[in-house]
């Protein structure tokens, strides 16, 4: 039976293995890395997904800053990655660690989270859309239709500005 655990009860060896094997080696290149380099995973909101004892699925949250051309700096929180054993793909273990991440963050521990992730899945099942970040800007490549968001902080989050890491954000 495949039951969600915190993602600090798990060696963090075991998680990097995962990863490798869900993105490939050379995943640490990519404009998310960069994103929340010099954060810590949010433990609140961060989540394996483990069946028998072994590790099959990660769900990681980080904290994130977007500044605004005036200054202003409202914190975000980075979805993702989202990994899955390759060998166990679509048999629902992404959308049972999104669920649950969606639960504790609706249920106060965030009110704003973006992604940069495919809209045809996370859009479909979870809410997250590109209709309000057009204007974010992010320290690297990325296909702007990727950028997703999914919101309910009272009064909105910002509509353009840069997004980087939020150093001393959520511990
Ligand atoms: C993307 C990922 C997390 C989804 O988890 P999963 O357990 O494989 O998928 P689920 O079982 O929750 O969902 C299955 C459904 O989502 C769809 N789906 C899965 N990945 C999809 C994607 N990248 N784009 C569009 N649809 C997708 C499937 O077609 C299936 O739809 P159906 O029920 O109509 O057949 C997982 O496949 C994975 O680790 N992929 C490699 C890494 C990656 O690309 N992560 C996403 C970026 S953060």
């Amino acid at each position: 039976m495949t039951e969600i655990l915190p993602l600090n009860q798990i060696p963090a060896a075991d998680v990097e293995r995962l990863l490798d094997a869900a993105f490939g080696a050379d995943r640490h290149r990519r404009t998310a890395y960069k994103l929340r380099a010099g954060t810590k995973a949010i433990p609140a909101l961060s989540f394996a997904a483990v069946d028998d004892g072994a590790l099959i699925g990660t769900l990681q949250s980080w904290p994130v800053v977007l500044e605004t051309p005036s200054g202003e700096r409202a914190p975000l929180t980075l979805v993702g990655p989202v990994a899955v054993l390759p060998a166990l793909q679509r048999g629902g273990i992404g959308r049972m660690l999104m669920t649950h991440m969606l639960t504790v963050a609706d249920a106060g521990a965030a009110d704003a989270l973006m992604m940069i992730g495919d809209p045809e899945y996370y859009g479909r099942f979870f809410g997250f859309t590109a209709d309000s970040t057009g204007g974010w800007h992010l320290p690297g490549p990325f296909e702007r239709h990727r950028l997703l968001a999914r919101t309910s902080r009272a009064g909105g989050v910002p509509s353009a500005g840069v997004i980087g890491p939020d150093i001393g954000g959520i511990a």
